[in-house]
């Protein structure tokens, strides 16, 4: 039988590149053998095919702060970046607390999405998590205050996570303990690390680990081995952004490194890729934008975040060609590990997996350069890291990305 399309290129297979068909019908890989028909052959056959990326933790900024991104930005440049799943968290105007902000803000953004997507309800009052499972793909608690969260919760938190409605959905945890930040000017980025210091985020991860309910515990943004350490104790699952494995306090980046947990000590972060190195993390961005003109005040007024949608794959696949961790591991934490979290079937070249693929040709490292990016917000604290992009992305068995052009506009899907 001939499939619809046939991939001719590249896999990863047991960790070792292999030359392979990828046979696609109604959007979905349906065979991977070293020879198949198709109806249509694509030839990618000098490139390294990756399954699309997904990345569990952004922010889209749609509703409500469109001048820093919105759905259709902030997707093409996940598209860009090899990214071809996002989840975005509920930190819009208004917060996505209740049924009803979350049925608004999906019947703002449906059908702006370049990438497939999925969304966040935040936990703060009980009495509205039933309304809201339907339609979220998982929840976000925020411990602390941070940018665009108030971080106040209306209920205990063993009486919140035990919840009915709650039973084995993925909670994505901000944990960050405020009562343990120190009391400073925050006018540079040593200093918003000694005020949002390491212990506020071992603090408040003790407090959650040791509540005992039927979630899947996810803690956001790690940003040191010992926090690694307690949460696997527990068996929970963690996420370790780009931007604290790659950049630090002394980094000279000013406010456009700032953000919530902060860029912690180059020793600190250094100390993270022996976690990189086992494959077991998932790798996501935290993408959270704001415009040049917000960052640009005075380093203590300027807002926590930054973008790295576009980027997260990248940086890690330059990472892989100079050696330091393994293609493999890449695929793992950044494609294979976040879906499976979220029980999608994708990040995966296997035979019943979405046909989401992205092309690389590892050995074309560039320098990241903010005017090539797509994010709207126009700048990367990245600015001249290495990174290789993909060549051409495809969504369900259509290219969205060729010839370095978005090819298929919105063609993005909710999921839930
Ligand atoms: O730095 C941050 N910025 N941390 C967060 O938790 C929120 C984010 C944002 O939305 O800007
Ligand atoms: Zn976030």
């Amino acid at each position: 039988m001939a499939h619809e399309i046939v991939v001719k290129t590249k896999i990863l297979q047991s960790g070792t590149e292999r030359a392979m068909c990828i046979g696609i019908d109604n959007g979905k890989i349906n065979a991977v053998e070293k020879y198949l028909d198709g109806e249509r052959e694509l030839h990618f056959e000098d490139y390294l095919a990756l399954p699309g990326g997904v990345d569990i933790h952004t922010h889209m900024r749609e509703p409500g702060m469109t001048q820093k991104e919105d759905f259709y930005t902030g997707t093409k440049a996940a598209a860009f970046g090899g990214t071809t799943t996002i989840l975005d968290m509920p930190n819009t105007i208004p917060s996505v607390k209740n049924e009803l902000a979350l049925r608004d803000k999906l019947d703002i953004i449906k059908n702006k999405a370049n990438v497939d997507f999925g969304l966040f309800g935040q936990l703060s009052d009980i009495d509205n998590i039933s309304g809201m499972t339907n339609l979220a793909i998982g929840f976000k608690l925020y411990m602390s205050e941070t940018t665009g969260a108030s971080g106040t919760i209306k209920t205990p938190l063993e009486h919140l996570l035990n919840s009915d409605a709650l039973a084995g959905k993925v909670v994505t945890v901000h944990a960050e303990d405020p009562r343990m930040f120190a009391d400073d000017t925050c006018d540079n980025l040593h200093r918003h690390n000694l005020i949002r210091n390491m212990k506020a985020e071992f603090m408040a991860l003790r407090r959650i680990l040791a509540v005992d309910a039927p979630v899947k515990l996810n803690l956001a943004h790690l940003t040191t081995a010992e926090s690694i350490d307690q949460v696997k104790a527990k068996r929970a699952s963690f996420e370790i952004t780009p931007h604290h494995l790659l950049l630090h306090d002394a980094s000279k980046i000013d406010a456009m490194g700032k953000v919530n947990p902060p860029l912690r000590k180059k020793a600190i972060s250094e100390r993270l890729f022996k976690t990189l190195k086992t494959g077991r993390a998932i790798i996501a961005s935290d993408h959270a934008p704001h415009t040049l003109e917000e960052k640009s005040v005075d380093f203590k007024d300027a807002p926590s975040g930054l973008p790295g949608v576009e980027t997260r794959l990248p940086l890690m696949l330059a990472l892989a060609n100079k050696g330091i961790i393994r293609y493999i591991h890449v695929q793992d934490m950044c494609c294979t590990l976040p879906a499976e979290l979220f029980g999608l079937k994708k990040g995966k070249i296997e035979t019943g997996y979405d046909a989401d693929l992205a092309f690389y040709d590892a050995n074309n490292m560039v320098k990241i350069e903010a005017e090539n990016l797509h994010s709207k917000c126009g700048w990367t604290p990245f600015e001249g890291h290495h990174a290789i992009f993909p060549k051409g992305v495809m969504l369900r068995g259509q290219m969205i990305i060729r010839g370095g052009e978005l090819a298929i506009e919105k063609s993005g899907k909710f999921l839930k």
